[in-house]
């Protein structure tokens, strides 16, 4: 949606200033009325008249005011827009010649400037963004349809978070309110379960059937485990089925107690065997769906929930192959995760990956690709983005400072590189992630 067009070519009434002409004019009538009653006659009728001629003139200019900003605040953009084509000279003039008649009946040739061409914009607001639209329309203007950040910029008194250079528009994207951090302590901000869509703050919503797997990366502490126990949850409370790998045997992997034993491991034989037991069901899925089969249809439209296979410290699991047949288990589990990240999303099998430096033996490139959203959290250096994010890379990398913050990126989200993203704040003191787990089970 880019909202109607704006530009010098159309005629535009100027609803604000007719008002404030209007005002103007009202409040001379009125003062002129009270001088006149005020010569005219004596007394306490004319005192009192005047009086009531004053409180009306107040009234009058309270109404008018309040309707005026009104049409300011409707019209600010659009006024703004025109303001901007006007100051930077974005239109053209022609001279129209025509005959008229003078005074004494003399025909006269009559020179008058018109405007023969203007730059076009529109805009689209949201409470968050306002995204304006400059239109190349392959004229005069075309070139310079790419160059106006710092002028829009100037113009709204916002930042721009993006351009977006496309064939006939650029799009600015201007933030109006910054994204605001998750913050999972406070109860109201608890996402509502809205089918599979989670928000994970900051202006982000994931769905894992529009983009499905997950990669999350970083060093020790830079917040992987409370992010995914953050992902848990919301994975839990949209009825889908986890199963967790935890080679570390850190805090993940004591939720057996609570989610089943037989869907958690921690040891590379239990490892292979929980990943054998979901390639098993997605291939089980599979066949059902082929013999009931529905033409564009989903796990979802045969009654199947989503299946999560959450694998933490992943680096930490492929080290573990250090003889032959420690090696050939680490494969056989390579082997059916790279199954699930190409083969899941139409069954509703998802996988959830955390490492902590990825590079081209713990997931080659085309795989990394088909992780539809990638996390990288903590300051890492270029060529460590490079591998996670590759050609979505950002050129220049925001400073990491906040604890669980790091760069995001999205397949499918229209945002060509990774950006800055504050994973959702978990307080440790006042959230009890075995409580709200026990709540959901
Ligand atoms: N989203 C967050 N909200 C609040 N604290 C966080 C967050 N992410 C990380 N932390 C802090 O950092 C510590 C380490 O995070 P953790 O998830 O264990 O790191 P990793 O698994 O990457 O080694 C946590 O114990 C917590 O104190
Ligand atoms: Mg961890």
């Amino acid at each position: 949606m880019e909202g109607k067009e704006i530009s010098l070519l159309d005629r535009y009434t100027d609803w604000y200033s007719i008002m404030k002409n209007l005002e103007v004019f009202l409040h001379i009538l009125f003062i002129l009325l009270m001088i006149t009653i005020f010569l005219t006659s004596a007394g306490a009728w004319s005192f009192m008249l005047v009086t009531l001629i004053a409180y009306v003139a107040i009234l009058v200019h309270k109404v008018m005011k309040k309707k005026r900003n009104r049409i300011a605040k409707k019209h600010f953009i659009k006024d703004r827009l025109v303001y901007f084509i006007k100051a930077n000279s974005l239109y053209e003039e022609g001279i129209r010649e025509s005959e008229q008649r003078d005074n004494q009946g003399r025909w006269k040739t009559v020179r008058e400037k018109y405007i023969s061409n203007s730059a076009v914009f529109s805009y689209e607001q949201t409470d968050r963004k306002l995204i304006v639209y400059a239109h190349k329309n392959a004229d005069n203007f075309t070139a310079k349809m790419s160059q106006l950040e710092e002028g829009l910029s100037a113009l709204f008194g916002l930042p721009v978070e993006r351009v977006v250079n496309r064939n006939t528009l650029v799009e600015y994207h201007l933030v109006i309110a910054p994204p605001e951090r998750l913050d999972v302590s406070v109860i109201s901000e608890i996402s509502m379960v809205d089918g599979l869509d989670i928000n994970l703050g900051y202006g982000v919503t994931y769905n894992p059937v529009k983009c499905p797997h997950i990669l999350v990366s970083g060093g020790t502490g830079s917040g992987k485990s409370v992010f995914i126990s953050f992902l848990l949850l919301e994975f839990i409370r949209r009825e889908s089925t986890v199963y967790i790998c935890d080679p570390k045997a850190s805090d993940l992997g004591s939720l057996s107690h609570y989610i089943g034993d037989e869907k958690i491991a921690t040891t590379p034989n239990n490892i292979a065997r929980v990943v054998r037991l979901v390639v098993t069901e997605m291939k089980e899925r599979y066949a059902f769906m082929n013999a009931n089969f529905k033409y564009g249809s989903n796990f979802a439209d045969h009654n199947y929930s989503p299946i999560w296979l959450v694998f933490d410290e992943m680096g930490a699991f492929q080290a573990s192959g250090t003889d032959k047949k420690s090696k050939e288990l680490v494969n056989e589990v390579m082997d059916g995760l790279k199954q699930v990240i190409l083969l899941g999303r139409q069954s509703g099998i998802f996988c959830l990956i955390s490492a902590q430096q990825m590079n081209a033996n713990t997931l080659n490139t085309d795989l990394r690709d088909n992780l539809g959203l990638r996390i990288a959290l903590g300051a890492n250096s270029s060529e460590g983005y490079r591998m996670i994010f590759g050609s979505a890379t950002p050129e220049n990398i925001p400073p990491i400072e906040t604890k669980g913050a790091g760069l995001l990126y999205m397949q499918g989200s229209g945002e060509e590189c990774a950006k800055y993203w504050e994973s959702p704040y978990v307080d440790m003191k006042k959230f009890d992630f075995i409580a709200e787990l026990k709540k959901l089970l």
